[in-house]
């Protein structure tokens, strides 16, 4: 039965020695030359030491390619030609699938017909020696990015090849991203990946870890994230992590997400105490864009907005070609310049919203109440928490593909824009804040005389990619 305890170094070692033999480029895994690499790389390279003493937000895209030289040149040209301040290697599905061999046949064929096969870079498959390679050509910090629900050996493998930073997590890398995996393997296997990047931070080299904020990408409800996010925050303290990025997405409602950015610090600083340095990323909106590049510019320049005046550690950056999936290298620098325009405009100036506040509380309350249940469903112990609240759906992500979270809940816009729960179904929270969600759903209903009915979910599942904010009908009010 997985606990919320820290994995004894025996336990590690027999984890580590298990995990290697997937593939023969875990052999080439050792930790003390790895401590000794990292020990080579200079601060402006070191991960967390440019998050943790940034003064304004830092900017960050996704960009991964099959081959290592083109990966070098397209991180070298989001530095240049984008002015990331942080890069990213985004790993290809076969590697998130576990799927080895299949990802080493993509990577023979790229190298054959210089064609992107893959769309990511396989990691596990260019080896320690290969992502050393990469990070001494780079000059900036890199993360790993991926959504694998078994990271184990690409964890392995991207710490000893120089990464301090690895996105994921055991809830937001298995219910948005895959539907058999069991929610207590996964649990087990990410406290495997933070132990090992609590073992590095214990040397001296601090991995930072970043949970998967915007989970599904479709309409969640900031409670929800963060809960979620605290979740994972706390698991991975558990396991000596002591650097970590909480996550959150985008919604476009610009009151809704600059209180759930601050909701987000204040509860990951409550609840992940003082031992652990927390930072937060927001992600530029993660659900369907426009296929018109100058609608998709919209929508990253409001990403951008929101950023210079919630003041997120980090940004995850869009491109304007995100309706075709992997952007060119030119259209993912034009996003983060974008992005880079609007903070740097709106950053100066001094912007009062109306109504931070009152949503600030209503998200602390509520994500306040699924932490709690989380807690008491488990006794105390958080991984067997998050099981039985999962289970019973005292916790629930809307449109989940996985059979380890009901997916019941589901969300809609309010009146203003901001994600409202419309179906709660088990979720773990008090009827006043319900009353809340309701009311305010009532009023949205009245404003289109409409009923309140899934039709209504599904418009707003479109808006945004059709233009619009909310899923109002046709015709208007
Ligand atoms: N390069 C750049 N962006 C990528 N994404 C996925 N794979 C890559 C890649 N190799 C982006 C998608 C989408 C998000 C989920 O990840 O374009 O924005």
């Amino acid at each position: 039965m997985v606990r919320d305890e820290r994995l004894t170094d025996e336990q590690l070692h027999r984890i580590d020695e298990r995990v290697r033999s997937n593939w023969p480029t875990g052999e080439a895994i050792d930790f003390e030359d790895a401590i000794a690499f990292h020990g080579t790389l200079p601060d402006h390279k070191q991960f967390t030491e440019v998050l943790e003493s940034a003064d304004r937000p830092l900017l960050q895209p996704r960009a991964g390619v099959p081959r290592l030289d083109d990966q070098i040149k397209l991180l070298e040209h989001l530095r240049t030609e984008g002015e990331a301040d942080l890069l990213p290697t985004t790993i290809d599905s076969y590697t998130r699938d576990n799927e080895y061999e299949k990802a080493q046949e993509g990577l023979a064929e790229a190298r054959e017909t210089d064609e992107d096969t893959l769309n990511g870079f396989p990691a596990v498959n260019h080896g320690v020696d290969g992502c050393r390679e990469l990070i001494q050509a780079v000059d900036a910090p890199i993360e790993v990015r991926h959504g694998t629900p078994d990271a184990r050996l690409l964890a392995a493998i991207t710490f000893a090849g120089g990464f301090q930073s690895f996105e994921g997590g055991p809830i937001s890398y298995n219910i948005p991203y895959t539907k058999e995996h069991d929610l207590a393997e996964t649990i087990e296997n990410w406290q495997y990946v933070d132990r090992l990047a609590g073992a590095y931070t214990e040397r001296g080299v601090t991995i930072n870890r970043e949970p998967f904020g915007p989970l599904t990408g479709t309409l969640v409800p900031p409670c929800i994230a963060i809960a979620i996010m605290v979740i994972e925050g706390m698991l991975a303290a558990t396991q000596g992590v002591r650097s970590i990025t909480l996550g959150y997405g985008q919604v476009g409602n610009i009151v809704q997400d600059v209180a759930a950015l601050h909701a987000l610090r204040s509860l990951g600083e409550e609840y992940l105490g003082d031992e652990v340095a927390v930072t937060t990323v927001f992600h530029e909106w993660m659900g369907g864009f426009p296929p018109d590049e100058a609608r998709a510019n919209g929508v990253i320049g409001l990403g951008g907005m929101t950023a210079a005046i919630a003041k997120p550690d980090k940004v995850i950056t869009k491109s304007p070609q995100e309706f075709e999936g992997v952007p060119t290298k030119e259209a993912n620098a034009a996003g983060l310049r974008t992005t880079q325009q609007l903070i740097n405009m709106v950053i100066e100036q001094d912007v009062q919203l109306e109504g931070v506040d009152r949503e600030l509380n209503l998200i602390q309350k509520s994500s306040r109440e699924l932490i709690e249940a989380v807690l008491s469903l488990g006794n105390g112990d958080v991984a067997q928490g998050t099981l039985s609240a999962f289970e019973s759906g005292a916790l629930d992500v809307p449109f989940s593909p996985s059979d380890s979270a009901k997916g019941d809940v589901l969300p809609a816009r309010d009146d203003d824009g901001r994600i409202r729960i419309f179906e709660f179904a088990d979720l773990a929270l008090s009827g006043d804040v319900k009353e809340i969600h309701r009311n305010r759903l009532d009023s949205r209903a009245r404003t289109e005389g409409r009923e309140q009915t899934f039709r209504m979910v599904a418009d707003d599942v479109d808006a945004i990619s059709d233009g619009m904010l909310i899923g109002r009908p046709a015709g208007g009010q």
